[in-house]
């Protein structure tokens, strides 16, 4: 197998454990976990059908710009903007700052939540010895684990210093072979098998209409904002974490398919993750459906209605961590490449581990919000939450826009179209200005405009 210069990165040969990895990278918390209560914070179908649009527009033209950037320049983020800031004597560097500092606390914020998850897989070995499982893990209370900021803080180091060490020892490409040829396959067996029992449950009409009835007076403010934001996080676009993997593609590989397919397979698995929550969600009653720990409260009461729900539970949650920690790797690869190629200009190796502890140090102040930092308190909500929505629905939307300004400024017109345009797919011809129109209008306009409602709604209190 070819290696690629840029990372060291192996190849993939197999074009479908391929895909299986760009999916990969794309899927993780975001659908899992943080869909299915943005959805129910924001009034369910409406949202919803906001969110499909953005996917289908503006996120999905984001996405296949960031795989071109990557695969032409062939080189990382830093590079290309620095490049781009000699050749036009303008500052583009801001754009690279501002993603790497993203990425750096998207990766904190996200080890905290990967430690969520890792303290279930603890609790379910934990039930195992006390011989109840499910009724002890359907017992367990968030609020016990949110409230004990060193505990999480453990979790999220331990699940941070494993992304390191796969990272470091250079071993991403034997751990991906483990998740496309084991990992993946199981956890789709594993989901579409809660999917199904989850649907049978007495509430999913309710959940049905909740979800395909679009009830438009359920949106507010801030909704534009929340929908823009969680595209980009879901589809990981906007921080240039996608010019890395697009760089692994060979010439022959159309881009915009690639990213059309990586996009579809992303949006079924937030609306599954959807259909797979509410109907306990609903089924539970007292619970709001706008809580963080909507998923980890709801899936054990499905877990005890299964035969053998305990193992099922504990795969379930395993296959979970090792997509979180896929993703994680993902986000700590581009830090490293990113600043070895450029700032340290050291051994890879020790860039790794320096921004390890640079991310565990971040990782204090949303692992400590709902105990040691309580009070601290910003617009009424605490450090996580206000973490959450300043990083997803403010930042990464105004770097995305960063990134769709340096993808015309770094790539001449004649290759955005060598790169579009595909004999074989003659809808290319037709998509390709559409494409660019959503790049240059109708996103800046967008997620302007979901800035700005966002502030009125902040201002307005
Ligand atoms: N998209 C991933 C998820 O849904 C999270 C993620 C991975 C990400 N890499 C990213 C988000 C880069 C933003 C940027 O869980």
């Amino acid at each position: 197998m070819p290696n690629n210069k840029f990372t060291g990165k192996i190849l993939w040969r197999n074009r479908f454990a391929f895909y299986l990895l760009a999916v990969g990278s794309a899927c993780g918390l975001g659908n899992i976990w943080r869909f299915p209560y943005v959805a129910g914070e924001n009034g369910g179908g409406a949202f919803i059908l906001l969110y499909l649009l953005l996917a289908f527009t503006v996120g999905v033209s984001i996405l296949i710009a960031e795989l071109m950037l990557g695969k032409k320049s062939e080189a990382s983020l830093l590079k290309i903007t620095h490049r781009v800031s000699t050749t036009h004597k303008k500052p583009y560097f801001w754009i690279s700052r501002l993603t790497l500092f993203i990425t750096l606390v998207i990766l904190s914020y996200y080890s905290v939540i990967s430690g969520w998850v890792l303290h279930y897989i603890t609790q379910f070995v934990v039930g195992f010895f006390r011989g109840d499982t499910l009724h002890y893990i359907s017992s367990l209370n968030m609020k016990v684990l949110t409230d004990n900021g060193w505990l999480q803080f453990a979790l999220a180091s331990v699940h941070l210093i494993v992304a390191g060490l796969i990272v470091g020892q250079r071993i991403t490409n034997r751990f991906e072979k483990i998740l496309t040829t084991f990992i993946i396959p199981v956890f789709v067996f594993l989901f579409a098998m809660l999917l199904v029992r989850s649907l049978s449950l007495d509430s999913t009409p309710e959940v049905l209409r909740f979800i395909f009835y679009p009830d438009f007076s359920k949106l507010n403010l801030r909704s534009l904002g929340h929908a823009i934001g969680h595209v980009f996080f879901t589809l990981s676009i906007g921080v240039g974490a996608l010019v890395t993997f697009g760089s692994y593609f060979k010439a022959e590989d159309h881009l915009p398919k690639v990213g059309f397919r990586v996009m579809m397979v992303d949006v079924m698995i937030s609306l599954f993750s959807v259909l797979l929550v509410f109907p306990i969600a609903f089924s539970i009653g007292e619970k709001p459906l706008t809580d963080p720990s909507l998923l980890f409260e709801a899936l054990p009461r499905l877990f005890m209605k299964i035969q053998f729900g305990a193992l099922f539970g504990l795969g379930f949650f395993i296959c979970l961590w090792a997509a979180a920690l896929n993703a994680s790797v993902g986000l700590l690869e581009t830090l490293a490449s990113n600043y070895s190629e450029r700032y340290l200009k050291s051994d890879r190796k020790n860039s790794i581990w320096l921004i390890t502890v640079i991310t565990l140090g971040f990782t204090i102040i949303p692992a400590f919000s709902g105990s040691a930092l309580k009070d601290v308190k910003l617009f009424d909500q605490t450090l996580l939450e206000n973490i959450d929505s300043f990083l997803i629905n403010y930042l990464l939307p105004i770097s995305g826009l960063g990134m769709a300004f340096l993808f015309f400024k770094a790539l001449p017109l004649a290759d955005q179209k060598d790169l579009f345009l595909d004999e074989k797919t003659e809808s290319s011809y037709a998509l390709i200005n559409y494409w660019q129109a959503i790049l240059k209008f109708a996103a800046p306009i967008l997620i302007a405009a979901g800035i700005i409602l966002q502030i009125i709604a902040l201002v307005r209190g």
